[in-house]
C-alpha cells in the first residue's frame, strides 16, 4: 500500500473562480478534475483547454478523471494539457490496454476507474498497466452524493489482487469522501481519497485536507 493522499475534487469549487479555488487547496497532493462530456455522464464540466489553464495556476499537480464516452480519442489530450494522471473509464475504452500504454508513453500515470457495478476481477491481469485504479462509490456524474458502502468489498477485493501482483499500483476511492466515510475506505485498502463536497463545503478546505489525511493515517 502507498503512502496517504488526499486528491480534492473541484467539482463543487466555484468556477468563475477557479485559480483562487486552487490556491485554497495547497495541501493537496493531487488536483482532482472532473471531466464530464454530458454522454459518459449526464453531466458537462470542462474540456482540455480549459485544464491547461488551470495546470498553468497552480505547482499542484492535477489528476484528471475522465468521466467521457471517447476516452481512447481524447484521453491524451489532457496529458499533453498537462495532467500528471489521467484516468479512463473501463466502461468507456474500446482498448483500456492500448490507452494505458499511450499515456504512460506521453509520459503521465495511467489509471482506470471502475463504476460502482463493475467488477474488478476481469481486470486483474492488467493492473501492471495501471499506476492507479479508481473505484467509484458513487454513481458517476455529481458531486455531493451519499457514500455507497456496496463499494467496500471490491476495494478489498482491488487491493488483494494488487498484493498478489507485487504491483505498485495506488487504490483510490472516488465519490461520498468524507470525515465519515474515510475510514472505511482505508481500513479496505485505498490509498488515494478524493473528497468534494466534504473539502470544498469546508470554511477552511486546506484543514479539511489534513483532517481527512490524520482520519486515514489512523487506520493504518
Ligand atoms: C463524481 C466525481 C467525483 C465527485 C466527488 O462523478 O467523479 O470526483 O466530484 O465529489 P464528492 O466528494 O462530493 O462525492
Ligand atoms: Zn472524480
Amino acid at each position: 500500500m502507498g503512502h496517504i493522499q488526499i486528491t480534492p475534487s473541484i467539482l463543487n469549487a466555484d468556477f468563475a473562480r477557479l485559480g483562487e479555488e486552487v490556491a485554497r487547496i495547497g495541501s493537496a497532493d493531487w488536483v482532482h478534475v472532473d471531466v464530464m462530456d454530458n454522454h459518459f455522464v449526464p453531466n458537462l464540466t470542462f474540456g482540455p483547454t480549459m485544464v491547461e489553464a488551470l495546470a498553468r495556476s497552480t505547482d499542484v499537480p492535477l489528476d484528471a478523471h475522465l468521466m467521457i464516452e471517447d476516452a481512447d480519442n481524447e484521453a491524451l489530450a489532457y496529458v499533453e494539457a498537462g495532467c500528471g494522471s489521467v484516468t479512463f473509464h473501463v466502461e468507456a475504452a474500446k482498448a483500456p490496454v492500448r490507452l494505458a500504454r499511450e499515456i504512460r508513453a506521453h509520459g503521465a500515470r495511467a489509471s482506470m476507474a471502475l463504476k460502482p457495478a463493475t467488477p474488478i476481477d476481469p481486470y486483474e491481469d492488467l493492473l501492471a498497466e495501471l499506476d492507479m485504479v479508481l473505484i467509484m462509490t458513487v454513481e458517476p456524474g455529481f458531486g455531493g452524493q451519499k457514500f455507497l458502502d456496496l463499494c467496500l468489498p471490491k476495494i478489498r477485493r482491488a487491493r488483494e489482487l494488487m498484493d498478489k501482483h507485487g504491483v505498485e499500483t495506488w487504490l483510490q476511492v472516488d465519490g461520498g469522501v468524507s470525515l465519515e466515510t474515510i475510514e472505511r475506505c482505508a481500513e479496505a485498502g485505498a490509498d488515494v481519497f478524493v473528497a468534494g463536497s466534504a473539502v470544498y463545503s469546508a470554511d477552511d478546505p486546506d484543514r479539511m485536507i489534513g483532517d481527512l489525511r490524520a482520519k486515514a493515517a489512523s487506520t493504518r
